[in-house]
């Protein structure tokens, strides 16, 4: 990353949001933030890591104080559901870029960067393209040309615009083979770096990611996804990143060994990212609960800032509010930053601690 004109976009970024008149109330944070004025962003700026949010359109649209704290305490966002396949085309050659539009937009106006996510998922698929494999009527050699327009015509739509993608995303299971999605069994695995090539050609500039859960330390599935690495980047497949979006849970234990899977994925000359950071727990939330939910916040953005090559952290939302968690996983919840009312939680402060205390090495 180019540390000086990241730097200069920052201070810009500040600027915009300033004419934009988004004075912080103290309740805001939820209490008095320790260093007035103080965010997520700036503090992230100065380590030369981009702090990130995935953003709920709906959300953005209606409720001014996400808003608000979307565009003051991030740098970089993430489209919670917008630029999916199943969002971006609903009906076979027929394009709706208008949500996704609309938050660039609004990231573009605050100074803030764009994570795509994602190109290639076995979830959130539209009915069209999953009725047509099931029923036979798009068959493999027509799936690899739908693949291939959907990820040509994606790219090129957003080209300039967004500096990482999860152009792959969840393609291992837990035990290191590969997960045995449409893809896998009707175009084989050479779909991984057919997808890779695709989205190179489309935009050059684009950082490509791997992304899934489960990889935060080192276990069979980061390793597949390390070796798998190694042999793409020896054919000359354009893979740049790791993501790992740390969906943890704070009854399953930290996971050990982050800071060294990151520093292999280093090693390899790849950037790493946290692509879509919450941390869950079984409902109510009580203090020992938060307490354990900050520490393994912090514990994981320390190993990002301990390997400079992990260049961004996100969070996937900030407030319980919209949070995707009560939804999917029974009686689990508080699993954000800040509560539904937006009030700082521990986590939130053992964040942005470790942002203003810590120095990358
Ligand atoms: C989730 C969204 O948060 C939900 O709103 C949606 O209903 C389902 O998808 N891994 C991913 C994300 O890569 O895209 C998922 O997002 C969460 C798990």
């Amino acid at each position: 990353m180019a540390s000086r004109s990241f730097r200069r976009a920052a201070s810009a970024a500040t600027a915009v949001l300033i004419v934009l008149g988004a004075a912080p109330s103290a309740s805001a944070f939820g209490g008095p933030p320790a260093g007035h004025g103080t965010t997520l962003r700036k503090l992230a700026a100065r380590q030369d890591l981009r702090i990130g949010t995935a953003v709920d359109t709906a959300a953005l649209a209606s409720d001014d104080r996400y808003r608000t704290l979307t565009a003051r305490q991030f740098d970089s966002v993430t489209a919670e559901n917008v630029m999916k396949w199943e969002a971006v085309e609903p009906e076979r050659g027929v394009y709706d870029w208008a949500a996704a539009d609309a938050l660039v937009n609004f990231a573009q106006h605050n100074g803030q960067a764009v994570r795509g996510h994602t190109l290639l998922w076995h979830n959130q698929l539209p009915a069209w393209l999953t009725q047509g494999v099931a029923d036979g009527s798009i068959d493999a050699a027509e799936l690899r040309q739908v693949l291939r327009a959907h990820i040509t015509t994606q790219m090129k739509h957003f080209r300039g615009k967004i500096y990482q993608w999860d152009v792959v995303n969840e393609v291992f299971d837990e035990d290191g083979t590969l997960r045995k999605s449409l893809w896998l069994e009707k175009l084989g695995p050479s779909y991984i770096a057919d997808a890779f090539r695709w989205a190179h050609a489309a935009d050059p500039q684009a950082k490509l990611f791997f992304n899934d859960y489960n990889v935060e330390g080192i276990n069979p599935k980061s390793t597949a996804y390390y070796d798998l690495a190694v042999r793409l980047r020896r054919e000359g497949v354009p893979v740049h990143g790791f993501g790992i979006q740390g969906h943890l849970d704070i009854g399953y234990g930290f996971p050990s060994d982050v800071q060294a899977n990151l520093e292999r994925f280093a090693g390899l000359g790849m950037q790493s990212a946290f692509t879509e950071v919450d941390i869950r727990m079984t409902l109510p939330a009580d203090a020992a609960k938060l307490a354990r939910q900050a520490d393994d916040y912090r514990r994981l953005l320390d190993a990002c800032l301990n390997v400079r090559r992990c260049t961004s952290f996100t969070v996937w939302g900030f407030t319980d509010k919209y949070s995707w968690v009560p939804d999917t996983f029974d009686g689990q919840g508080a699993a954000n930053l800040m509560d539904e009312e937006y009030a700082a939680k521990p986590a939130f402060e053992a964040v942005r601690d470790e942002l203003a205390e810590r120095r990358r090495r």
